[in-house]
């Protein structure tokens, strides 16, 4: 039985940092607010020529060190945007290039917030059918880009940077399961309502943005989320006291503490980057799981449940022996 090991991690915040008392200077909203409901107290923004590649190219140098892995050792490139750099190429595809990556497989793929689980689902998948024996798992977001900045409802939220992984062939576990759901029917509580073939084009820019029932998705992401942890833990055999971290997606602290509670894990083993970070959406876990293995706090051999939620919906978890 071949499994995907977690090798290497890495991420990347840009250097601008945008707190709760600078929105306050220019959207209606308190610093009080933002923390009362979200747990968010700053997010880190790219700068005006810093692109979505920029972050990931960083992000995957980074893991890649960690992993003691070069551009050769690559044969397979995932990467998890919503906020690509251009229509295309792919921005895998960009990454290759600037990691003088040749050859192999690089593409994108898009579930919003739950991007990075996507993808390391993927990767996964393609490491246990022996497509793959070395992959570059990559979630990368300038997600500023794309936030109506009048709006007090969504652009609180959000952050930019970039996290990633290496993933090898093992016949040690590895990525125990992965669990990818979506429902296209709830489309319209959470999207940005333009696109390249609904013509697209700079007059249009206003429409370009976010728009989020903000209440309406919080009740289905803390339901959902609910649901798969339960059916994750069913899959493997496992209790709720064999996690040993929790690495959820970062969008309100209030969600998170609703998952931490339903696992009746302490906070303590939750990895909690939302007052730093923001929701940095596909970049969110990638993000927190780097920060937990380079601090020390997550060690190999323990058990980790990523789960993440977000625009689709789309929802997803992965269970890991690190
Ligand atoms: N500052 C001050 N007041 C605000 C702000 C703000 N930034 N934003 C909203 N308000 C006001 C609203 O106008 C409303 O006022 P009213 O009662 O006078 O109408 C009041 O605060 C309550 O608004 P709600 O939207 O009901 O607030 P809620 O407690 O639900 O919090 C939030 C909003 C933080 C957006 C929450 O609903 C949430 O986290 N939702 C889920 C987000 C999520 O998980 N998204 C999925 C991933 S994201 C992705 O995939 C792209």
């Amino acid at each position: 039985m071949i499994y995907s090991r977690i090798i290497g991690t890495g991420g990347y915040l840009p250097e601008k940092v945008l707190t709760n008392q600078d929105l306050e200077k220019f959207v209606d909203t308190s610093d009080q607010w933002i923390q009362e409901r979200t747990g968010i107290k700053q997010r880190h923004i790219a700068g005006e020529n810093e692109t979505t590649c920029d972050l990931a190219e960083q992000a995957a140098r980074r893991a890649m060190e960690a992993a003691e892995k070069g551009a050769r050792d690559i044969d397979l490139i995932v990467l998890a945007t919503t906020t690509p750099d251009q229509i295309f190429p792919s921005t895998a595809c960009l990454l290759q290039s600037r990691l003088d990556i040749h050859g192999c497989a690089a593409f994108d793929v898009q579930a919003v917030c739950t991007g990075f689980v996507y993808a390391l689902a993927v990767a996964d998948n393609f490491i246990r059918a022996g497509s793959a024996t070395c992959a570059l798992v990559v979630g990368a977001e300038t997600f500023s880009r794309i936030l109506n900045w009048k709006d007090r409802g969504t652009c609180v939220l959000f952050g930019d940077g970039a996290g990633a992984v290496v993933l090898e062939a093992s016949r040690e576990p590895g990525i125990l399961s992965t669990h990818l759901h979506a429902d296209g029917d709830y489309a319209k509580l959470l999207h940005v309502p333009d696109g390249v073939s609904q013509g697209y084009d700079q007059v249009q820019r206003e429409r370009a943005f976010v728009e989020m029932r903000g209440n309406e998705v919080f009740k289905m992401a803390v339901n959902t989320l609910g649901r798969i942890v339960d059916e994750t833990l069913l899959h493997n055999g496992l209790e709720k006291s064999d996690v040993d971290w929790l690495i959820p997606h970062q969008a309100n602290f209030r969600i998170i503490r609703g998952i931490a509670r339903k696992l009746q894990l302490p906070l303590e083993r939750v990895v909690v980057t939302v007052a730093e970070h923001g929701n940095t959406s596909a970049a969110s876990v990638p993000l927190a799981f780097d920060a937990a293995v380079r601090d020390g706090r997550i060690k190999r051999g323990e058990t980790l449940l990523m789960e993440a939620f977000g625009g689709g919906f789309t929802w997803g978890s992965a269970l890991i022996k690190y």
